[in-house]
């Protein structure tokens, strides 16, 4: 295996409690570009979805190449409105929304609600009429569209809690119509995440120009389609492939969404933007010889990365320390639960205690799914521009 020591600053590492997430800001900055050149090229607004990510420092960087924001909660809202978003630039979904997170919305002026049910929508109506405003609403339609990613993290089938079922959109949109205070703009879809396949995206635009077929037959044009988020990154070569192919991504769904004259498209992806330059970064306990296999015991765990356990995701691991030879290790992390592995057999270069561990692409989902069971306390995050 070739040593990776070059890619991160290991000197400055040691300085450092360890686990925590280090950020490249090359990396963040080299997607960002590619992406807002992308989407100018193709015509597609972009709402950086915040949940997979929502440091400050990345916020502000995201913020400053002019992407909108997708948010699921009045805690979005506020971190995206903090990190200097216009509120115009928002779009609030999510199954669930509270009187209260409603009421924020309302009050910043966002650019549009995904709405996902008949009882929510009868609920933001009666919020803005105590506000006397008008609600901008885009339907969040279940576009019963397969999505070949992890069962957990697809939405786009009807068994799924999001969204409207195709049977009810002409009732939603009726009702939609005649509450004063419901300004229809968009329509709003997600079929899933970790998409890699094309196809899938294909499918979801035939399915939307099927959509709009409709809705022409009934005189009715939206302002803009939102296709949500969900393009994959490449977790086996997070160096090679740091930059996901969004001119693929963008093309694929120019060509194959029939767009009415004067509608504008809109995306929210989440990972894409930030998986690549995060990392977690941890230190070798013990190494534990046990009856089958060894283990690399960490002192980062699920409470830092849960995806591994809750997903079976993938991630490659790096011992950044060493370039003696390979072996092969179960790399797991020390909280009271089985499933607090990131790896089974994984090859790593010879591990010895105090080495440092990278695992890598955890910019997603990462930082922001992490929790405080076993009481364990919160990392903190570096960034490379201040690390040398
Ligand atoms: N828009 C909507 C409505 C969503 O529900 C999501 C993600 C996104 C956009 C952004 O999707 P992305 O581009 O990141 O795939 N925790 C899981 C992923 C859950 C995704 C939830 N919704 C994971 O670690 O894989």
């Amino acid at each position: 295996m070739t040593p990776t020591q070059g890619k991160f600053p290991l000197k400055a590492f040691t300085r450092l409690e360890t686990p925590f997430y280090y950020y490249d800001l090359d990396v963040l900055r080299q997607t960002l570009t590619t992406l807002k050149n992308e989407a100018q090229k193709n015509r597609v607004n972009v709402h950086y979805a915040i949940k997979a990510n929502a440091n400050p420092r990345i916020l502000s960087m995201i913020q400053m190449y002019g992407l909108g924001i997708d948010c699921v909660s009045g805690g979005e809202i506020r971190a995206a409105l903090k990190a200097g978003v216009p509120a115009d630039k928002i779009v609030f979904a999510g199954v669930g929304k509270s009187d209260w997170e409603i009421n924020l919305a309302l009050e910043a002026g966002i650019f549009c609600f995904n709405v996902e049910s008949l009882p929510e929508l009868e609920v933001i109506a009666q919020l803005a009429a105590a506000r006397s405003v008008t609600a901008p609403v885009a339907l969040r339609i279940n576009p019963d569209v397969q999505a070949d990613t992890h069962h957990y993290i697809a939405t786009g089938m009807k068994e799924n809690k999001f969204g409207i079922n195709l049977g009810d959109v002409d009732a939603v949109i009726d009702r939609a119509l005649s509450l004063p205070q419901i300004r229809l703009v968009g329509l709003h879809f997600h079929i899933g995440s970790q998409i890699l396949e094309m196809n899938n995206f294909a499918g979801l635009c035939s399915r939307v120009n099927e959509i709009q077929d409709r809705l022409a037959r009934r005189n009715l044009m939206v302002e803009h389609i939102n296709l949500g988020g969900g393009l994959g990154v490449d977790y086996h070569h997070p160096d090679q492939a740091a930059v996901p192919d969004f001119a693929e991504y963008f093309s694929t769904i120019r060509r194959m969404l029939r767009l009415r004259p004067g509608q504008s498209l809109h995306v929210e992806p989440g990972r894409s933007v930030v998986a690549q330059c995060g990392s977690l970064i941890s230190k070798v306990l013990y190494v534990k010889q046990g009856s089958a296999r060894k283990f690399a015991i960490l002192d980062a765990g699920m409470t830092e990365l849960i995806r591994p356990a809750l997903y079976q995701a993938y991630h490659k691991i790096e011992n950044i320390s060493s370039d003696e030879d390979a072996e092969k290790y179960d790399v797991v992390g020390p909280i009271c639960e089985s499933s607090d592995c990131f790896g089974k057999e994984v090859t790593l270069n010879r591990v010895r205690r105090g080495d440092y561990i990278a695992v890598r692409s955890a910019g997603a989902y990462g930082e922001t799914m992490s929790s405080n069971y076993n009481l364990r306390p919160t990392p903190k995050s570096y960034f490379s521009d201040d690390l040398i």
